[in-house]
């Protein structure tokens, strides 16, 4: 791949639809099976371009990882939420179109935002998985993130595991 075809930049209204377009088919694939259907559509239903485009004018910051022209997915990161014993920065969601995963590309957009963080003074960075997205913590897992606590959280009626990931933290004196 020439390095031209892959860039990096953050996203703007006009890429609403292509940002929906991704979170619906990652959604799709990584979560059916994990989270009940009903609510992964309704969850799916309700991120549709209009929703998109709001966040972004509302100045939601939002990575995308362009691929010929084209947007093949997005990283969306702030400041971390929830209480940390710390100041950090957080990776909220972090998604490659299905046909683009597993050729390395995952690994440059988490580069790509991590960077975006640090510039914006985060050092320390958190992002959450659901645990049985084996494959989103084995990436995490080769990243070299640290897994700090492990909480519930509810889809509808169901209760899933969900794990944080640190970069950037002493884990023995961070007490989490
Ligand atoms: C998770 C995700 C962002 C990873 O991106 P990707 O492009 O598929 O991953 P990469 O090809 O960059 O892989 C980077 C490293 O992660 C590791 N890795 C990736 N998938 C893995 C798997 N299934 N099992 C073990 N390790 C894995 C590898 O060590 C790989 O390193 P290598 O290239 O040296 O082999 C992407 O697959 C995705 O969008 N998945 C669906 C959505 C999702 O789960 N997002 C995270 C929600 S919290």
């Amino acid at each position: 791949m020439g390095a031209e075809l892959i860039t990096f930049r953050q996203a703007v209204p006009a890429d609403a639809s292509a940002v929906a377009d991704i979170h619906d088919a990652a959604w799709r694939s990584t979560y059916q099976g994990v989270i009940p259907h009903l609510y992964l559509e309704r969850m799916i239903a309700r991120r549709g371009p209009l929703w998109w485009q709001r966040q972004i004018q509302r100045g939601s910051r939002i990575t995308l990882l362009v691929f010929d022209g084209i947007p093949q997915g997005y990283a969306a990161w702030g400041e971390a939420r929830g209480s940390w014993p710390w100041p950090a920065g957080e990776i909220f969601e972090l998604y490659v179109a299905p046909i683009f995963q597993g050729i390395g590309l995952g690994r440059r957009l988490f580069a790509a935002a991590k960077l975006e963080l640090k510039e914006a003074g985060y050092d320390r960075l958190v992002v959450w998985a659901l645990k049985d997205n084996e494959h989103a913590c084995a990436f995490y897992d080769a990243l070299g993130g640290v897994e700090l606590t492990t909480v519930p959280e509810r889809f509808g009626g169901v209760s899933l595991p969900r794990v944080a990931f640190a970069w950037g933290v002493n884990v023995k004196s961070s007490n989490t």
